[in-house]
């Protein structure tokens, strides 16, 4: 199948490439400086003359300071955009299959979402990118859109210049301690994992909403502390608190999301968040010796 992956060099769009490819797709790389989402015409023109049978967009505005920052542009990228590629997609009767978050609910539940909940969101990110899941039901129907959590791989997320694990080999290497909030529970997915999933459930043509995360939950803290123990890296991890760390911008405090739909079709092929951590930190090993 022709696929055009677009956002195709970040953390999550490098591995859905991979997996494609694995698959023995042709895969078409679509980066920022291909294509533009908020201008209808770019979209319209690059799409037009790649043919692609499938789209997959993993390209968003993301970073949520820079999102209440610049909520026009951000719903122009994450709303908009969406609107773009949703009519561009139906003229082309070529499926489309977006990523999403689990930022669209207020964590109010305190047990994980369905996606038969009501999504509620706090701040501008989690709006434009609801407003972008709008845009995709009311325009088309050959849709995938897939909610996802926390993710991390061996790319780092552009948008944020790094991943979390990551970032706790950086702070143990600079500091004496590490302090990491305790208030915020999610589960952390593993890039490799989740392409794999969504590789899957593409061909099922079972077209609609689905939450794709890792199994199970944690507080930010609670990952430190796994990546610090499994790595058998020798530093001191305290809880900070809240106010030690004040979030600039509103967020969930709870956003574990359930795979319901994928377990309805017998097609949850994601791993426990620990197990998917474990796989990560054996190929983040193995290409450090390799090199
Ligand atoms: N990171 C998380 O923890 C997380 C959690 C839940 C959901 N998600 C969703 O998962 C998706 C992938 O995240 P990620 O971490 O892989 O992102 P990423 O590494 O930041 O990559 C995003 C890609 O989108 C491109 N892009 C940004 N604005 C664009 C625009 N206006 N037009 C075209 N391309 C544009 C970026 O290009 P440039 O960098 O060159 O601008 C980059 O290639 C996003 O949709 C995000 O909302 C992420």
């Amino acid at each position: 199948m022709k696929i055009a992956v677009i956002g195709a060099n970040g953390q999550l769009g490098s591995e859905i490439v991979s997996a494609f490819l694995k698959n023995g797709d042709d895969v078409i790389e679509l980066n920022h400086d291909k294509i533009e989402l908020e201008k209808f015409e770019i979209v319209e023109r690059v799409l037009f003359e790649t043919q692609p049978e499938m789209i997959v967009n993993t390209a968003a505005m993301h970073n949520l300071e820079k999102c209440e920052k610049e909520p026009i542009k951000t719903f122009m990228v994450n709303g908009i955009g969406l609107r773009n590629l949703s009519l561009v997609s139906k003229i082309m009767n070529c499926i489309l299959v977006h990523i999403s978050t689990d930022y669209v609910f207020d964590g109010r539940k305190k047990a994980p979402y369905l996606e038969s909940d009501y999504p509620a969101p706090l701040n501008v990110y989690g709006n434009s990118k609801l407003s972008g899941e709008n845009f995709i039901c009311s325009i088309m129907q050959k849709y995938f859109i897939v909610r996802t959590s926390g993710i991390y791989g061996s790319k780092p997320c552009r948008a944020k210049g790094h991943n979390f694990v990551e970032l706790i080999f950086k702070l143990a290497k600079e500091q004496d301690e590490i302090r990491v909030v305790d208030n915020e529970v999610l589960t952390p997915t593993y890039t490799v994992n989740l392409a794999k999933q969504i590789l899957n459930l593409t061909m099922t043509k079972k077209f609609g909403l689905y939450h794709a995360t890792s199994q199970g939950k944690c507080s930010w803290y609670e990952f430190a502390k796994k990546v610090l123990q499994i790595s058998e890296t020798k530093i001191k991890l305290s809880k900070a608190d809240p106010s030690e760390f004040p979030a600039k911008t509103a967020r969930p405090t709870y956003s574990v999301l359930r795979n319901y739909n994928l377990q309805n079709l017998n097609m949850d092929c994601m791993p426990d968040w620990e197990v998917a951590l474990k796989e990560y930190l054996n190929v983040r090993d193995y290409i450090k010796k390799s090199r």
